[in-house]
């Protein structure tokens, strides 16, 4: 399929639905404690979607070819887990960290943010890791504008992560937004400056960085979703879905409970 340039009236379609996918992050974030479930995180964000905000889960029994259908409506990435992480019946502990990764569909249209929170208080290692995921986050979002390239979103990734000691997950990656939760282009959080499309106004894609404390190898668990990093090690990420504008790019994902774009943050 073919990018699909959207027009202001679709592009506000998508601020609705990526407000809404961001405010279900701000309204689970005080119930991230030590002893809570992910499961239980998976029922109030669905609860709060489907009663509050009149919106669709889009996780919920996706199933893009080759996979299971996703039997949760969150996904919950637990420490080593990269992505994808199935909600389940385990209590999260002080020390862990956990990305919860949130898409809705709102009349037809998706948003898809993700952020990383902290139970109890982490690691030095574990607190530097979310950071600077979130601040690779914000410098790829910091080259969107027309005639920039894809690559050079990568480049300032891979950059910032490497120089940090850390590695850039290559299996999974960005990617366009509309009326389906996955479309093109897909958007690399590594490469080359200046290689790649370009960017024009119109376009609507996520920026999703994984970053892992140790090596870059992934593995995926016998549930069929669930990625793990091969080594171990911590794994952190950060989305926001963006649109290409005449001067620049729009966050679509912002809420009040948004951390703001962090310094560095391009
Ligand atoms: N929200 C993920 C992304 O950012 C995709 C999750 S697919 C699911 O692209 F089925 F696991 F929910
Ligand atoms: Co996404
Ligand atoms: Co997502």
């Amino acid at each position: 399929m073919p990018i699909t340039l959207k027009t202001p009236e679709e592009i506000e379609r998508l601020r609705v639905a990526g407000r809404l996918a961001g405010e279900v992050l701000d309204y689970v974030a005080p119930f991230v404690q030590p002893g809570v479930t992910t499961a239980e995180l998976d029922r109030l964000c669905h609860d709060y979607m489907v009663n509050v905000q009149g919106c669709i889960p889009a996780p919920l029994n996706y199933a893009p070819p080759g996979y299971p259908p996703y039997p949760k409506s969150i996904c919950a990435s637990v420490n080593h887990q990269v992505c994808h992480g199935v909600p389940n019946d385990r209590p999260l502990k002080k020390g862990d960290i956990v990305n919860l990764d949130i898409t809705t569909i709102k009349d037809g249209w998706h948003g898809d943010t993700s952020r990383m929170f902290v139970v109890g208080d982490a690691s030095i290692l574990a607190r530097r890791l979310c950071q600077v995921t979130l601040e690779c986050l914000w410098l790829g979002i910091g080259q969107v504008r027309p005639g920039a390239r894809l690559g050079d979103i990568g480049a300032a990734i891979q950059r910032h992560a490497e120089k940090n000691g850390f590695s850039v997950v290559r299996e999974f990656c960005g990617h366009g937004i509309g009326q389906h939760f996955h479309e093109e282009p897909q958007v690399l959080h590594y490469g080359k400056p200046g290689t790649g499309i370009a960017l024009e106004a119109g376009m609507t894609f996520t920026i999703e960085p994984m970053i892992n404390a140790g090596k870059a190898a992934i593995s995926e668990l016998p549930d069929g979703w669930t990625i793990v990093t091969r080594d171990r090690s911590l794994s952190a990420q950060w989305e926001h879905t963006i649109a290409v504008t005449e001067t620049g790019c729009e966050v679509l994902t912002l809420s009040a409970g948004a951390p703001p774009r962090p310094d560095p943050g391009g």
